[in-house]
Protein backbone atom coordinates (compact mmCIF):
# COMPACT_ATOMS: atom_id res chain seq x y z
CA UNK A 1 0.00 0.00 0.00
CA UNK A 2 0.85 3.79 -1.08
CA UNK A 3 1.47 6.61 1.75
CA UNK A 4 0.24 10.39 0.73
CA UNK A 5 0.25 13.55 2.26
CA UNK A 6 -1.29 16.26 1.19
CA UNK A 7 0.29 19.67 2.02
CA UNK A 8 -0.98 21.63 -0.78
CA UNK A 9 -3.27 24.18 -0.58
CA UNK A 10 -3.27 28.44 0.51
CA UNK A 11 -4.08 28.14 4.09
CA UNK A 12 -6.14 31.00 3.73
CA UNK A 13 -7.87 30.44 7.24
CA UNK A 14 -4.58 31.08 8.63
CA UNK A 15 -3.69 34.38 6.68
CA UNK A 16 -0.94 36.21 7.84
CA UNK A 17 0.25 32.81 9.36
CA UNK A 18 0.15 31.26 5.90
CA UNK A 19 1.14 34.45 3.58
CA UNK A 20 5.23 33.03 3.37
CA UNK A 21 5.21 29.86 5.08
CA UNK A 22 3.67 26.94 4.20
CA UNK A 23 0.57 25.85 6.76
CA UNK A 24 1.60 22.22 7.05
CA UNK A 25 5.10 23.33 8.08
CA UNK A 26 4.06 25.75 10.81
CA UNK A 27 4.91 24.67 14.58
CA UNK A 28 2.24 22.33 16.12
CA UNK A 29 3.98 22.28 19.63
CA UNK A 30 7.91 21.22 19.25
CA UNK A 31 7.39 19.91 15.54
CA UNK A 32 6.32 21.23 11.96
CA UNK A 33 2.76 20.27 11.57
CA UNK A 34 3.54 17.51 8.46
CA UNK A 35 5.38 15.44 11.08
CA UNK A 36 2.30 14.18 12.39
CA UNK A 37 0.60 12.58 9.48
CA UNK A 38 3.98 11.20 7.53
CA UNK A 39 5.14 9.75 11.16
CA UNK A 40 1.34 8.27 11.64
CA UNK A 41 1.54 6.58 8.03
CA UNK A 42 4.95 5.62 8.96
CA UNK A 43 3.55 4.10 12.04
CA UNK A 44 0.96 1.72 9.76
CA UNK A 45 3.57 -0.01 8.27
CA UNK A 46 3.71 1.91 5.12
CA UNK A 47 7.08 2.39 3.64
CA UNK A 48 6.57 4.43 0.24
CA UNK A 49 5.25 7.88 0.55
CA UNK A 50 4.69 10.99 -1.39
CA UNK A 51 4.01 14.32 -0.21
CA UNK A 52 2.00 16.69 -2.72
CA UNK A 53 2.81 20.08 -2.18
CA UNK A 54 2.33 23.69 -4.17
CA UNK A 55 2.72 27.07 -3.53
CA UNK A 56 5.37 29.46 -3.27
CA UNK A 57 7.49 27.40 -0.68
CA UNK A 58 7.61 23.85 -1.82
CA UNK A 59 11.02 23.52 -1.83
CA UNK A 60 10.92 23.97 1.82
CA UNK A 61 9.46 20.43 2.11
CA UNK A 62 12.50 19.02 0.83
CA UNK A 63 15.29 20.85 3.43
CA UNK A 64 12.82 19.51 5.66
CA UNK A 65 12.12 16.31 4.82
CA UNK A 66 14.61 15.07 2.66
CA UNK A 67 14.28 11.36 1.56
CA UNK A 68 12.81 10.73 4.93
CA UNK A 69 15.72 9.38 7.17
CA UNK A 70 14.32 11.12 10.37
CA UNK A 71 10.98 8.70 9.68
CA UNK A 72 13.20 5.74 9.47
CA UNK A 73 12.30 5.75 5.56
CA UNK A 74 15.39 5.67 2.87
CA UNK A 75 13.18 7.68 0.15
CA UNK A 76 10.65 10.62 -0.01
CA UNK A 77 8.74 11.00 -3.15
CA UNK A 78 7.42 14.69 -3.86
CA UNK A 79 4.95 16.29 -6.52
CA UNK A 80 4.04 19.76 -6.97
CA UNK A 81 -0.19 21.29 -7.30
CA UNK A 82 -0.57 24.16 -9.91
CA UNK A 83 -3.39 25.89 -8.36
CA UNK A 84 -5.90 25.67 -5.62
CA UNK A 85 -7.97 22.62 -7.24
CA UNK A 86 -8.92 20.88 -3.54
CA UNK A 87 -8.16 17.59 -2.43
CA UNK A 88 -9.76 15.37 -5.00
CA UNK A 89 -7.38 17.81 -7.09
CA UNK A 90 -4.61 16.89 -5.58
CA UNK A 91 -4.97 13.40 -5.45
CA UNK A 92 -5.04 13.08 -9.30
CA UNK A 93 -1.29 13.42 -8.90
CA UNK A 94 -1.24 10.41 -7.37
CA UNK A 95 -2.09 8.12 -10.21
CA UNK A 96 1.39 6.89 -11.65
CA UNK A 97 3.01 7.29 -8.40
CA UNK A 98 -0.11 4.28 -6.93
CA UNK A 99 0.63 2.56 -9.91
CA UNK A 100 -2.22 0.40 -9.81
CA UNK A 101 -1.98 -0.28 -5.67
CA UNK A 102 -3.81 0.93 -3.07
CA UNK A 103 -3.29 3.84 -1.24
CA UNK A 104 -3.67 5.70 2.40
CA UNK A 105 -4.14 9.56 2.02
CA UNK A 106 -3.61 11.53 5.14
CA UNK A 107 -4.00 15.20 4.72
CA UNK A 108 -1.35 17.31 6.43
CA UNK A 109 -3.03 19.33 8.78
CA UNK A 110 -4.48 16.22 10.53
CA UNK A 111 -2.81 15.11 13.87
CA UNK A 112 -4.02 12.43 15.95
CA UNK A 113 -3.55 10.79 19.33
CA UNK A 114 -2.86 7.52 18.47
CA UNK A 115 -2.76 5.50 15.29
CA UNK A 116 -4.14 4.08 12.01
CA UNK A 117 -3.32 0.81 12.25
CA UNK A 118 -7.31 -0.80 12.66
CA UNK A 119 -7.88 1.48 9.86
CA UNK A 120 -5.05 0.04 7.05
CA UNK A 121 -5.92 -3.66 8.51
CA UNK A 122 -9.40 -2.91 7.50
CA UNK A 123 -9.17 -1.79 4.27
CA UNK A 124 -6.43 -4.58 3.78
CA UNK A 125 -8.90 -7.37 4.38
CA UNK A 126 -11.38 -5.67 1.76
CA UNK A 127 -9.56 -6.05 -0.84
CA UNK A 128 -11.62 -3.14 -3.13
CA UNK A 129 -13.67 0.41 -2.77
CA UNK A 130 -12.85 2.89 0.36
CA UNK A 131 -12.67 3.14 3.64
CA UNK A 132 -12.87 6.67 5.64
CA UNK A 133 -12.23 7.16 9.50
CA UNK A 134 -14.75 9.22 11.71
CA UNK A 135 -14.58 11.10 14.69
CA UNK A 136 -17.34 12.59 17.11
CA UNK A 137 -16.71 16.04 17.51
CA UNK A 138 -18.60 19.42 18.59
CA UNK A 139 -18.32 21.13 15.77
CA UNK A 140 -19.51 18.39 12.63
CA UNK A 141 -20.71 21.71 10.02
CA UNK A 142 -16.99 22.41 9.58
CA UNK A 143 -16.40 19.43 7.98
CA UNK A 144 -17.36 16.34 5.86
CA UNK A 145 -19.93 15.07 8.03
CA UNK A 146 -22.02 11.79 7.03
CA UNK A 147 -25.20 10.83 8.07
CA UNK A 148 -25.81 7.17 8.97
CA UNK A 149 -28.93 5.06 9.25
CA UNK A 150 -28.75 1.44 11.35
CA UNK A 151 -25.07 2.01 11.22
CA UNK A 152 -24.86 2.56 7.96
CA UNK A 153 -23.41 5.39 5.63
CA UNK A 154 -26.40 6.74 3.27
CA UNK A 155 -24.75 9.96 1.99
CA UNK A 156 -21.85 12.73 3.08
CA UNK A 157 -22.08 16.47 3.11
CA UNK A 158 -19.32 18.05 3.17
CA UNK A 159 -19.90 21.48 5.24
CA UNK A 160 -23.54 20.79 5.95
CA UNK A 161 -24.99 23.74 7.66
CA UNK A 162 -27.95 20.91 9.52
CA UNK A 163 -25.08 18.05 10.19
CA UNK A 164 -26.94 14.37 10.13
CA UNK A 165 -24.39 13.38 12.49
CA UNK A 166 -22.32 14.00 15.51
CA UNK A 167 -19.14 12.78 13.24
CA UNK A 168 -16.93 14.62 10.74
CA UNK A 169 -15.02 12.87 8.37
CA UNK A 170 -11.26 12.68 9.22
CA UNK A 171 -8.79 13.62 6.70
CA UNK A 172 -7.77 10.04 6.74
CA UNK A 173 -9.12 8.13 3.98
CA UNK A 174 -7.96 4.66 2.23
CA UNK A 175 -9.04 4.48 -1.81
CA UNK A 176 -8.32 0.91 -4.40
CA UNK A 177 -7.55 2.76 -7.34
CA UNK A 178 -10.55 2.78 -9.19
CA UNK A 179 -10.34 6.32 -7.37
CA UNK A 180 -8.79 8.06 -10.17
CA UNK A 181 -11.57 6.63 -12.64
CA UNK A 182 -13.88 8.64 -10.52
CA UNK A 183 -11.79 11.96 -9.98
CA UNK A 184 -12.24 12.26 -13.29
CA UNK A 185 -15.83 12.22 -13.45
CA UNK A 186 -15.70 15.18 -10.75
CA UNK A 187 -17.28 18.71 -11.18
CA UNK A 188 -16.01 21.90 -8.77
CA UNK A 189 -17.99 22.72 -6.23
CA UNK A 190 -19.61 25.73 -5.02
CA UNK A 191 -16.50 26.49 -3.61
CA UNK A 192 -14.80 25.98 -6.79
CA UNK A 193 -12.69 22.60 -5.47
CA UNK A 194 -12.66 18.82 -6.49
CA UNK A 195 -14.07 17.66 -3.30
CA UNK A 196 -13.11 14.04 -1.67
CA UNK A 197 -16.46 14.11 -0.07
CA UNK A 198 -17.92 13.62 -3.59
CA UNK A 199 -15.28 10.86 -4.17
CA UNK A 200 -16.64 9.08 -0.91
CA UNK A 201 -20.17 9.29 -2.20
CA UNK A 202 -19.65 8.05 -5.26
CA UNK A 203 -17.90 4.99 -3.66
CA UNK A 204 -20.86 4.64 -1.46
CA UNK A 205 -23.27 4.93 -4.40
CA UNK A 206 -21.12 1.37 -5.33
CA UNK A 207 -21.47 -0.15 -2.35
CA UNK A 208 -17.81 0.06 -1.71
CA UNK A 209 -16.95 2.58 1.10
CA UNK A 210 -16.44 1.37 4.61
CA UNK A 211 -15.89 2.94 8.20
CA UNK A 212 -14.39 2.73 11.34
CA UNK A 213 -14.53 4.94 14.28
CA UNK A 214 -10.95 6.52 15.23
CA UNK A 215 -10.16 5.68 18.81
CA UNK A 216 -8.23 8.92 20.66
CA UNK A 217 -8.05 12.15 19.86
CA UNK A 218 -8.09 13.34 16.51
CA UNK A 219 -8.14 17.23 15.17
CA UNK A 220 -7.45 19.03 11.89
CA UNK A 221 -4.98 22.38 12.59
CA UNK A 222 -6.52 24.41 9.65
CA UNK A 223 -7.90 27.31 11.51
CA UNK A 224 -6.64 29.58 14.54
CA UNK A 225 -8.79 27.35 16.52
CA UNK A 226 -7.80 24.14 15.88
CA UNK A 227 -4.01 25.29 15.51
CA UNK A 228 -4.09 26.19 19.07
CA UNK A 229 -5.93 23.08 20.07
CA UNK A 230 -3.75 20.76 18.43
CA UNK A 231 -0.84 22.37 19.77
CA UNK A 232 -2.31 21.90 23.21
CA UNK A 233 -2.84 18.28 22.96
CA UNK A 234 0.30 17.66 21.46
CA UNK A 235 2.17 19.08 24.66
CA UNK A 236 -0.56 17.60 27.19
CA UNK A 237 -0.45 14.07 26.28
CA UNK A 238 2.02 13.64 22.73
CA UNK A 239 0.59 12.21 18.81
CA UNK A 240 1.26 9.23 16.62
CA UNK A 241 1.24 6.96 20.07
CA UNK A 242 1.62 2.68 19.45
CA UNK A 243 0.17 0.95 22.09
CA UNK A 244 0.43 -2.45 23.11
CA UNK A 245 0.19 -3.83 19.55
CA UNK A 246 -3.23 -5.43 18.74
CA UNK A 247 -3.43 -9.20 18.34
CA UNK A 248 -4.51 -8.96 14.42
CA UNK A 249 -1.53 -6.54 13.72
CA UNK A 250 1.23 -8.14 12.13
CA UNK A 251 4.44 -8.94 13.12
CA UNK A 252 6.36 -6.57 11.41
CA UNK A 253 4.03 -3.61 12.60
CA UNK A 254 5.50 -4.56 15.97
CA UNK A 255 8.45 -3.88 15.13
CA UNK A 256 8.60 -0.21 14.04
CA UNK A 257 10.48 2.77 15.43
CA UNK A 258 8.55 5.34 18.39
CA UNK A 259 7.00 7.81 16.60
CA UNK A 260 9.62 11.28 16.37
CA UNK A 261 9.89 13.04 19.37
CA UNK A 262 8.74 10.87 21.81
C1 LIG B 1 -11.38 18.74 4.45
C2 LIG B 1 -12.46 17.89 3.81
C3 LIG B 1 -13.50 17.50 4.87
C4 LIG B 1 -12.82 16.80 6.04
C5 LIG B 1 -11.68 17.67 6.60
C6 LIG B 1 -10.88 16.92 7.63
O1 LIG B 1 -11.93 19.97 4.86
O2 LIG B 1 -13.07 18.63 2.75
O3 LIG B 1 -14.46 16.64 4.29
O4 LIG B 1 -13.77 16.54 7.05
O5 LIG B 1 -10.79 18.07 5.55
O6 LIG B 1 -9.85 17.69 8.17
P1 LIG B 1 -11.13 21.35 4.71
O7 LIG B 1 -9.86 21.22 5.50
O8 LIG B 1 -10.86 21.55 3.26
O9 LIG B 1 -12.06 22.37 5.28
Amino acid sequence: MKGVVLAGGLGSRLYPLTRVVNKHLLPVYNQPMVFYPLQALVNAGIREILVVTGGQGAGDFLRLLSNGKDFGLKHLNYTYQEGEGGIADALRLAEHFVDGDAMCVMLGDNIIENNICAAVETFRSQERGAHIVLKEVSDPERFGCPEIRNGKIVRIEEKPKQPKSAYAVTGIYLFDSTIFEKIKRLRPSARGELEVTDVNNMYLEEKALSYSILEGWWTDAGTFESLRRATNLVARTGANKMQVPAPELSARSRTLPSPVGA
